[in-house]
């Protein structure tokens, strides 16, 4: 889909569909609705006053409009209250708008930005937002469809309305931050939905190297002799049962000063996760293909911080394997010498994701990291916490957190805090080695966030469980069923922040608060 910024008023458009947010409070027909409402002679007032439609949130009607008007068929969408109309709801709305336009196959959309009237937030941030939700709500994964008509997306170009020319250059800076981002967050889709006999930890660190070489990256990939020589004790154990070889796919952007620290990005790259000896069950077993989710949404967001040309320093780390059972595989019991030196007992071989972190947390110190991120498919109870609304988020620096929290809240990722509390650490006290993979059922996503802090050292770092948001069950306006691209969104806000207020960053961090 295409998406142009155009000054103009939406009742004088040419197109073959615009489309009308109306908010669900008493029917009123103001500003452009009315206009339209005039040029077609009443009949957005006659469906509001028969009640054939109200504005309710989620709400959708398409209306074939007389020759009056310019345009061949209004969609209605509802926005439902006006009051507290937020961001969210305009990415919302926009995709509802664009996903009807594509199902009805029209060719041109013409529309502003929905319930503007009634938003408190800049213009960028408005224009980047329904962006965003036009993108990403008529995403689909379509590269295995062979035949035609379901292979390509819909040909839709959209005409997005501003009103005022004086502000228009920073109504087009949103629209294209919107862009970068939307592309970002469906390329991570597209690589979390390729299954694992297409995505290996081979083909992922090929991808690694085409982001790099499309944006002027740096990338090394670390190949099994070298991770056996470096001492990579934990993610070689993982990697025994399997025949595909591990990697270990480094990134490197640098768009800071030369001397500063860079943030380290880390993604959990699990190909597939079986279990291994410690085996899951059939039931949904091929979902398991998204345990790479992390690494998929570490690779997306150097895409997003390349093309908007952030002046920071970045790496992104991306550890991969697959975890499945076999006559070679890591047994329960068996006790691994992860790169920092640390010894692990392996209680559960299902438990793999932390410790092929642990190794990359390790590896990362070498970079003398401002920040460490990781994002991980890390445990199935983090969809028992905090369920699919939510990334679990949990850390050892609390400006760091709160940064994470207003990233939330203007990119409409949701985080909510876990905390790391140090009596939980009793549960992965290990009777033979420095400590043991899985403390079993309760706080389960603490545990595993324990475990992974025994090997961030004095970093400031930040540990999203994206387990619960990475695959969606029940399509949301923007995000339809499958792999969501979580987490991108929410760090390439955090970053963009971040360098826009640098001195600010920095100084928290040494702070410590
Ligand atoms: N990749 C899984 C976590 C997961 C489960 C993600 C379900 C998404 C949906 C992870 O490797 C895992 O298996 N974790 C175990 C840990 C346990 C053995 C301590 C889990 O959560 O059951
Ligand atoms: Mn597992
Ligand atoms: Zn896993």
């Amino acid at each position: 889909m295409e998406i142009h910024a155009v000054v103009g008023s939406l009742a004088t458009q040419r197109a073959a569909a615009i489309g009308l947010g109306l908010f669900a409070d008493g029917g009123v027909v103001s500003g452009e609705a009315a206009e339209l409402d005039a040029r077609s002679g009443g009949l957005i007032r006659g469906v509001l006053e028969r009640g054939d439609f109200s504005g309710k949130e989620g709400e959708e009607l398409v209306l074939y409009l007389p020759p009056a008007a310019r345009a061949g068929r209004a969609i209605l969408i509802g926005l439902g209250k006006a009051e507290g109309f937020t961001l969210e709801k305009v990415r919302e709305a926009s995709a509802r708008l664009a996903a009807a336009a594509a199902r009805l196959k029209v060719p041109q959309l013409a529309l502003s930005i929905p319930g503007r009237q009634r938003l408190i937030a800049g213009i960028g941030e408005a224009a980047q937002a329904a962006v965003e939700g036009m993108l990403l709500g008529t995403y689909g994964f379509r590269e295995l469809k062979t035949k035609a008509e379901e292979n390509g997306a819909a040909h839709l170009t959209a005409r997005l309305l501003w009103q005022d020319g004086d502000t228009l250059p920073t109504f087009e800076r949103g629209l294209e931050a919107g862009r970068k981002i939307a592309a970002a967050v469906c390329f991570a889709r597209d690589l979390v939905a390729r299954p694992s006999n297409l995505l290996t930890p081979t083909t992922l660190a090929e991808c690694a190297r085409q982001v790099a070489a499309a944006h002027g990256l740096r990338c090394t990939v670390l190949e099994k002799p070298q991770l056996q020589e470096l001492g990579f004790g934990a993610l070689l154990g993982v990697a025994r049962g399997s025949a595909e070889p591990p990697t270990l796919s480094i990134l490197e952007y640098r768009g800071g000063e030369p001397e500063a620290a860079p943030i380290v990005v880390i993604g959990k790259g699990i190909t597939f996760d079986s279990g291994g000896i410690s085996l899951k069950t059939a039931e949904n077993m091929e979902r398991m293909k998204y345990d790479m989710a992390g690494a998929a949404a570490t690779l997306a967001i150097l895409k997003a911080v390349a093309s908007l040309g952030l002046r920071l320093n970045i790496v992104g780390l991306l550890p991969a394997t697959e975890n499945l059972p076999g006559a070679t595989a890591y047994k329960p019991g068996d006790i691994l010498r992860s790169l920092s030196g640390k010894t692990i007992e392996v209680v559960n071989t299902d438990a793999e994701g932390r410790l092929i972190l642990a190794d990359a947390l390790a590896y990362a110190q070498r970079f003398s990291p401002a920040a460490m991120i990781d994002l991980a498919t890390l445990t199935g109870a983090c969809r028992i916490a905090v369920g699919p609304l939510a990334i679990a988020m949990m850390g050892n620096h609390r400006a760091l957190r709160e940064r994470c929290e207003a990233a939330a809240a203007l990119s409409g990722e949701r985080v909510w805090h876990l905390p790391l509390w140090d009596e939980y650490f009793e549960l992965i006290k290990s009777d033979v080695a420095d400590v043991k993979n899985s403390g079993g059922a309760p706080a389960g996503t603490i545990t595993a966030g324990l475990f992974l802090r025994q090997f961030v050292g004095e970093v400031p770092w930040l540990h999203l469980d994206i387990a619960s948001t990475a695959w969606v069950d029940e399509a949301r306006p923007y995000v339809p069923k499958g792999p969501s691209g979580a987490g991108v969104r929410l760090v390439a806000q955090l970053l963009r922040t971040w360098a826009a207020h640098p001195a600010a960053a920095v100084q928290a961090l040494r702070a410590g608060v």
